[in-house]
C-alpha cells in the first residue's frame, strides 16, 4: 500500500515526501501515509504546472471589462418602494426558516498578529465582547425577532478547530442552542516551493494550509452541512467573514432582493474609500458579473475615474453574500464540470526542513500556498445581484494590528454607529465632527440591531440613560 503510494509520488516528482519515512515511528509513518493519501496529486500537479512553473494566473480581458451595475440605496437614488418590498419579502423568508448563517473562520489571521482563532478576538468598545459573541447575538436577536431557528455553520481549519469549538463550549454558545451551531474544519492543500516540490514542515509532516474560503463549498457538502440545511428546509445561506463586527448577519432587505431576483448569489457593495483600498471590486467581464480581487486589479484601473471624477471601479466587495443552497451543492459536489472554482497562488514564508531534516524558518517567501475564493462562484451563479450598503452601517473590519481596518478604527466606527442610533432615538449624545461620541458606550445586538429597533426599545422603556461605560443589553 505504502509502496504504491510512494511510487505515485515518485512519478509525480514528489518522492522526497518519503525521504525520512524509514526514520519515523510506526505512528509517524501511518500519519504521513494518511496525509499523502488525502492529496489529489493530479489536481496538485496541474496547479504546479500552471500557477508555479507556468506563467501564473492568467487574468486577461481587461479590455472588455466594465463596472458591474448595482442597486443603489434609497439615499443614493434607489427606489425606496423597491427596498421596502425587498424588506417585506426577506422578512417572510426568514420567518419561514429558509435562512442559515455561514462564517468561514479558518483563516490564519497573520496580519492582525493575534494568536488564536480570529473570532475570539475582543472587539467591542466597552463590554470587550469577541467577534464570535457579536455575531452570535445578532443571530440570536434575529431568531427571537422572527420567531424562528437560524442555524449557524462555522468553518474552521485544522489549526484552529479545537480552540474554536472549546471557546463556544466555555461560553455556552452565547445563548444559541448548541444544536444550531455547527463547526467543521475546511480542507487543506500542500504548499510547494518555487520549483513545485511539496514542502515538508517536519520529517513526517507535509506543510499543509487551509484551502481558502472557497474550500467552504466542498467542506459544507463533505461535512453534512448541506444535507442538514436541506432537512431543515433552508435554501438561503447568509455568508459573512469573521472580521467585521458591523455586519448585518441576517438582513431582510438583502435576503429579499436575493429571493425576488431568483438569484443564486447576491452580494453587498460599498463605495471604495480610496483607490488602493484592499477590497475586491464588482466588474463585468465577458458578460458575467465577477469580483476581481484587489491584488488582480492593475493600479491604472484602480485609479481610473469616470466623467464625474468618481472612481470608475468603486463598487467594493465587503465579502457579505447570500448563496443559494443549490449553488453551494453544485460547486461543492463537482456536479458541474464547468463550475469549478479556480485556485489562486499566494507566495508565503513557510516553515520547512532542509535536506538533512533540520528546521528552516524562512525570512523571505520560500513557497506557494493554493487557495480558492468563495466569490469565484459568481460567474457560475444564475441571476447575480449586487446591492449597495452604507459603509458606516455595515463595514469596519479588523484586519491589521494598527491603522486602517484595525481594532482601533473598528472600535471608533462601532461607537459612531451607536451614537448615530442613539441620536436618532432622541437621546442627546455629544459627538465630534466625525460623529465619534465623547463617551464610550455600547448597544448590544440583544438590545437593538438597527437605529429603528433602538428607537422602538427606547420608546417602549420610556427612555434610557446613556453615560460613560453604559452597555444597553
Ligand atoms: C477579503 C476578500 C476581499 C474583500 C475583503 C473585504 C478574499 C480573498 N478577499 O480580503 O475581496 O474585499 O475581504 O473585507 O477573500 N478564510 C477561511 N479559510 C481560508 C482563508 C480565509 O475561512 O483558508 C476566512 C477568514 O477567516 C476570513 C475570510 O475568509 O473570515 C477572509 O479572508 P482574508 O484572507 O482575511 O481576506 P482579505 O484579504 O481580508
Amino acid at each position: 500500500m505504502s509502496e504504491q503510494l510512494q511510487a505515485k509520488f515518485q512519478e509525480a516528482g514528489q518522492g522526497h515526501v518519503f525521504r525520512f519515512f524509514d526514520e519515523l515511528t510506526p505512528e509517524g509513518q501511518a500519519s504521513l501515509i494518511s496525509q499523502a493519501e488525502a492529496i489529489d496529486l493530479d489536481e496538485l500537479t496541474g496547479l504546479i504546472d500552471t500557477l508555479v512553473l507556468g506563467g501564473g494566473e492568467n487574468i486577461s480581458g481587461f479590455g472588455d471589462m466594465k463596472p458591474a451595475p448595482f442597486i443603489p440605496l434609497p439615499e443614493n437614488g434607489g427606489d425606496p418602494e423597491q427596498w421596502a418590498q425587498a424588506g417585506a419579502i426577506g422578512e417572510e423568508v426568514i420567518r419561514a426558516g429558509r435562512v442559515a448563517a455561514f462564517t468561514p473562520a479558518g483563516g490564519q489571521g497573520t496580519r492582525l498578529g493575534y494568536d488564536g482563532p480570529k473570532g475570539t478576538f475582543e472587539v467591542t468598545p466597552v463590554a470587550k465582547n469577541t467577534l464570535f459573541q457579536v455575531f452570535a447575538e445578532k443571530i440570536l436577536a434575529a431568531s427571537k425577532r422572527y420567531e424562528v431557528e437560524i442555524p449557524w455553520y462555522i468553518m474552521t481549519s485544522t489549526g484552529n478547530h479545537d480552540a474554536t469549538v472549546s471557546f463556544f463550549e466555555e461560553n455556552n454558545y452565547f445563548g444559541l442552542k448548541p444544536g444550531n451551531v455547527k463547526h467543521f474544519a475546511q480542507g487543506t492543500m500542500p504548499a510547494v516551493d518555487f520549483e513545485g516540490k511539496i514542502l515538508m514542515s517536519d520529517k513526517g509532516q507535509i506543510a499543509l494550509s487551509p484551502d481558502g474560503h472557497g474550500g467552504s463549498m466542498r467542506a459544507l457538502v463533505r461535512n453534512g452541512a448541506v444535507a442538514d440545511m436541506k432537512a431543515r428546509g433552508i435554501d438561503c445561506v447568509a455568508f459573512f467573514q469573521v472580521d467585521n463586527p458591523l455586519v448585518r448577519c441576517i438582513h431582510p432587505e438583502f435576503i429579499g432582493f436575493h429571493v425576488q431576483a431568483d438569484s443564486e448569489l447576491s452580494n453587498k457593495a460599498c463605495v471604495k474609500s480610496y483607490a488602493a483600498e484592499k477590497v475586491g471590486v464588482f466588474v463585468e467581464r465577458n458578460g458575467k458579473t465577477e469580483i476581481l480581487e484587489y491584488s488582480d486589479l492593475p493600479d491604472s484601473l484602480a485609479e481610473a475615474t469616470d466623467a464625474d471624477g468618481n472612481l470608475l471601479y468603486r463598487a467594493g466587495s465587503i465579502a457579505i453574500h447570500v448563496f443559494s443552497l443549490d449553488l453551494i451543492e453544485r460547486i461543492g459536489t463537482n456536479a458541474d464540470p464547468n463550475a469549478k472554482l479556480p485556485f489562486h497562488r499566494a507566495n508565503k514564508k513557510i516553515p520547512t526542513i532542509d535536506e538533512s531534516g533540520n528546521p528552516v524558518e524562512p525570512g523571505e517567501p520560500n513557497g506557494v500556498k493554493f487557495e480558492m475564493f468563495g466569490f469565484d462562484a459568481l460567474p457560475f451563479a444564475k441571476n447575480p445581484v449586487v446591492i449597495e450598503t452604507a459603509r458606516a452601517e455595515e463595514f469596519s473590519p479588523v484586519k491589521n494590528a494598527e491603522g486602517v481596518d484595525s481594532p482601533e478604527s473598528s472600535k471608533k466606527d462601532q461607537l459612531r454607529q451607536f451614537a448615530r442610533w442613539a441620536k436618532a432615538a432622541g437621546i442627546e449624545i455629544e459627538t465630534d465632527e466625525t460623529g465619534l461620541p465623547a463617551i464610550e458606550f455600547e448597544v448590544s445586538p440583544l438590545f437593538a440591531t438597527s437605529a429603528a429597533q433602538l428607537a422602538e426599545r427606547v420608546k417602549a422603556e420610556g427612555g434610557v440613560t446613556i453615560e460613560q461605560g453604559t452597555v444597553l443589553t
